[in-house]
């Protein structure tokens, strides 16, 4: 109902704004008994997912909390997990606004945020203060202005410096957003980046004294010999997981309404059956030894249970948390439950 009443609101301010908006109160009333407004409590359903047991299967996906600011908030409403990020070394604008679009009829939005965010170092001292407990996923990416040759420098950086305060670590090499990032996705570039992240991942488990997960996320831009590809890389490199999809190039489903000619990445509904297929043929290629989580276009906690079916451990949302509310968090692990 609370969340029904701020939507009528934020959906009248740019969307931008609104999201400012929604962050700022978040961190302004988590812990605080004005969480109240948005906290749940429900029966979890705990699921092992790459070694590490998530007290249900519903994660807040990348882009959300950028900067890991509302990470006691998000966990409130009763997230399994929080993905925060992308984050990248060095603090960079994004790109010029405007960059964010809804696309209400079709419970969609476009955007071509550009990975905004303040740095690694700031996500650091974030995931620092956090007090809930959370488990937290922290998405990493490389700046705007590092060619994509020297890409994996930069996600090397942010790994040593978040891998101690992360549940898992994901590799975020699907933005649409960044000129030259999807290029990673493919061959020899691919596969020196993941083996290079595996040998970080050796040296940081021994420093630490602890294992930290790494996934890959991808795009549902890809043809099935390509799938076939980065799956191979993926067994061949002993990464931990997968995470698809990021957000689509494509335009089937929205043409001709307000905003689909926006350049930038469409998430939502029309990503629905598109991020289905390309979870099920990973799945398929995968033969279950690298676990999947599946994120785009859930809107329903049936579209959830799609995402199940078609061979993902667990699942994210962004578009249908906010076309649907925090809500949805809990149909879904609820429908998770009586599965
Ligand atoms: C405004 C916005 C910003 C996003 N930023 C990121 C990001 O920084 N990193 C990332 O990996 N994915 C990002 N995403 C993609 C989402 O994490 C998710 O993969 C995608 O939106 C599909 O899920 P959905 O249909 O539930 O929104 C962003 C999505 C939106 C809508």
């Amino acid at each position: 109902m609370f969340y029904k009443i701020a939507q009528k609101v934020m959906f009248q301010m740019d969307p931008e704004k609104a999201h400012h908006f929604a962050i700022a109160s978040l961190k302004a009333t988590a812990n605080t008994p004005l969480d109240c407004f948005y906290a749940q409590k429900f029966t979890q359903a705990p699921v092992e997912f790459m070694g590490v047991t998530f007290p249900n299967p519903v994660g807040l996906a990348a882009g959300m909390d950028k900067d890991g600011e509302c990470i006691d908030g998000f966990h409130a409403m009763g997230f399994g997990h929080i993905e925060v990020g992308t984050v990248t070394p060095r603090p960079q604008p994004g790109n010029d606004l405007p960059r964010l679009f809804r696309l209400k009829p079709a419970k969609a939005i476009i955007n071509r945020m550009g990975f905004n965010n303040k740095g690694v170092d700031n996500l650091v001292a974030n995931l620092k203060a956090a007090k809930s407990g959370a488990l937290v996923g922290v998405n990493i990416g490389k700046n705007k202005d590092t060619p994509v040759e020297q890409g994996k420098e930069d996600y090397l950086i942010c790994m040593e410096k978040v891998y101690e305060y992360s549940a898992y670590i994901a590799v975020n090499i699907s933005s649409p957003n960044t000129p030259g990032l999807r290029s990673l996705q493919y061959g020899d570039l691919l596969d020196d980046l993941l083996g290079s992240l595996k040998a970080k991942q050796k040296d940081l488990a021994e420093k630490h004294g602890k294992y930290v997960p790494i996934a890959l996320k991808i795009a549902p831009d890809l043809s099935s010999e390509e799938i076939e590809k980065i799956a191979d890389s993926l067994i061949r490199n002993q990464f931990d997981g997968a995470i698809a999809t990021n957000t689509t190039l494509s335009r089937d489903g929205v043409s001709g309404l307000m905003n689909s000619n926006e350049a930038g990445g469409l998430s939502g509904k029309p990503l629905n059956s598109l991020s289905t297929a390309v979870i099920k043929q990973l799945a398929d290629c995968l033969k279950g030894e690298i676990p999947i989580i599946g994120v785009g276009g859930i809107n329903t906690a049936s579209d959830a249970l799609d995402k199940l079916d078609a061979g993902a451990q667990m699942v994210q949302i962004y578009s249908g948390f906010i076309y649907q509310g925090p809500k949805l968090i809990q149909d879904i692990v609820e429908a998770y439950r009586a599965r």
